[in-house]
């Protein structure tokens, strides 16, 4: 099975602002949602699941199949179940016979897919910001990880997308 990390961030490197806000541009978020839509799976940290919970966006990404990683012993949740960690994760989307599954963050959980070396290909989008403070792409964790950029587009005129290939070393 291909996890594919997809991340909107600001020209530095921040996925979100300190309070956790994400003030995208509506064709990434459009993009996004077709990346989702289209595997039909997601895997999430525990604080970016509650985010999109609260906020009612598994609607807009056509309510896939979602893992949500967490420490914490929690009873799954319609279409959302629950995994001790990141290769749990990964053997609950191969049961289901899942080709490829979008890992939606947040910096935590995209740390700990990288170090374990779960992750097969990034997208990233890169909106035309930058935030002095805020939640960086991958919380810090002792990893090193080379890429092949597999693909470069245009989201609008302001914002680009970069598609890279996890190399295996
Ligand atoms: N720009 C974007 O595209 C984008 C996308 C998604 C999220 N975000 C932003 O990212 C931020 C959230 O990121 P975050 O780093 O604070 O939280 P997170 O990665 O969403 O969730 C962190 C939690 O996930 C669980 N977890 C992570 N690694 C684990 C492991 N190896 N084993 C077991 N559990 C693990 C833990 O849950 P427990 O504490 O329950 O054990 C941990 O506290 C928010 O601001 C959100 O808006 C941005």
């Amino acid at each position: 099975m291909k996890v594919i990390l997809y991340m909107a961030m600001t020209a530095n490197g921040m996925i979100a602002r300190e309070n956790d806000e994400t003030p995208w541009s509506g064709i990434e978020w459009k993009n996004y949602a077709k990346e989702v839509r289209k595997h039909k799976a997601l895997i999430l940290g525990r604080r970016t699941y509650e985010i999109m919970k609260k906020s009612g966006e598994f609607k807009r990404v056509g309510n896939p199949f979602t893992v949500v990683v967490t420490s914490q012993s929690i009873k799954s949740d319609g279409n959302c179940v629950f995994a001790i960690s990141p290769e749990k994760a990964v053997s609950i989307m191969e049961e289901r016979k899942i080709k490829n599954a979008v890992l939606g963050g947040g910096a935590s959980l995209n740390a700990s897919f990288m170090k374990s070396g779960l992750v097969g290909e990034i997208i990233l989008d890169v909106e035309p910001m930058i935030f002095g403070k805020g939640i960086k792409l991958f919380a810090e964790e002792n990893f090193e990880s080379y890429l092949s950029l597999v693909g470069i587009r245009n989201l609008s005129k302001n914002t680009i997308q970069l598609r890279y290939k996890v190399r295996k070393v």
